[in-house]
């Protein structure tokens, strides 16, 4: 258990140092440049609030380049993996299931920053904020395709960040456990939402199913890390809400 609990701190570390100390892989991105985060210096609670209203407007309104993300590079782009052009019907599904998940991922993103606001114990602070990087790479993911696509991200993304700080805060306000708990029920039910669209997207496209690929990778370690950390289970009607709201959410991010 002890040697598990230093390979997450370590992949934490990781994550962390490579954006705010590294060179990111991806030569496109300057993440290096940006201010020191949270956990690793003194931040007062009205810092840590601008600091969530600033990626509240970043996720929103800003270039998806704009947002934190660890720099990993996008799954399935510049390899061998070329996808076969769509026509425009397809194009347009592929888009909205595209503009669900990027959907999903501020409201992810969202939970992360609520919870970390109010995290009791540095460690789980820590694990939230490295999570919500990989979360901003998801963000960045889905944002490219849906450029590459000539879609637009979701109009509705400022409603759904700020729904989910919320939320996010008064699961954290519960107790690290239930946050964590939280958390894990969140990502379980986004495994679930991405096998779907796996099924939904064409065969023929391949880079959109590299990055969902690669997004479930992530959560099911989210989920395992939250778990290891003491995560609580849920009662049952929580995890039935938290279904209905993440229904409205896809349903209209699909069209809006
Ligand atoms: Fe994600
Ligand atoms: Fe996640």
């Amino acid at each position: 258990m002890g040697a598990a609990k230093d390979r997450e701190v370590y992949r934490q570390r990781a994550v962390l140092e490579r954006v705010f100390v590294h060179k990111p892989p991806n030569s496109a991105f300057s993440y290096n440049k940006r201010p020191m985060p949270a956990s690793l210096r003194h931040l007062s609670p009205l810092d840590r609030i601008l600091s969530v209203v600033d990626q509240g407007l970043r996720v929103s309104w800003a270039s998806p380049r704009a947002t934190a993300a660890s720099g990993r590079p996008t799954p399935g782009a510049g390899g061998d993996l070329a996808p076969a052009p769509l026509d425009p019907a397809t194009a347009r599904h592929v888009a909205g299931l595209m503009r669900v998940n990027h959907a999903g991922e501020v409201a992810a993103q969202a939970l992360y920053h609520g919870q970390a606001l109010v995290a009791r114990d540095p460690a789980v602070r820590n694990f939230l904020q490295a999570a919500a990087l990989e979360e901003g790479d998801h963000l960045l993911w889905c944002a490219e395709r849906l450029e590459s696509l000539h879609s637009h991200t979701s109009r509705l993304n400022p409603l759904w960040y700020a729904g989910s700080v919320v939320i996010g805060a008064i699961a954290g306000l519960c107790g690290d456990a239930i946050s964590l708990g939280f958390i894990a029920e969140t990502e379980r039910q986004v495994e679930g939402h991405l096998d779907a669209h796996l099924t939904r997207l064409p065969v023929a496209d391949t880079i959109s199913r590299a990055i969902i690929e690669q997004m479930k990778q992530d959560e099911v370690q989210h989920r395992q890390h939250a778990l290891a950390r003491g995560g609580a289970a849920l009662p049952a009607p929580v995890r039935a809400v938290m279904r209905a709201v993440a229904k409205l959410m896809t349903s209209s991010a699909y069209w809006v």
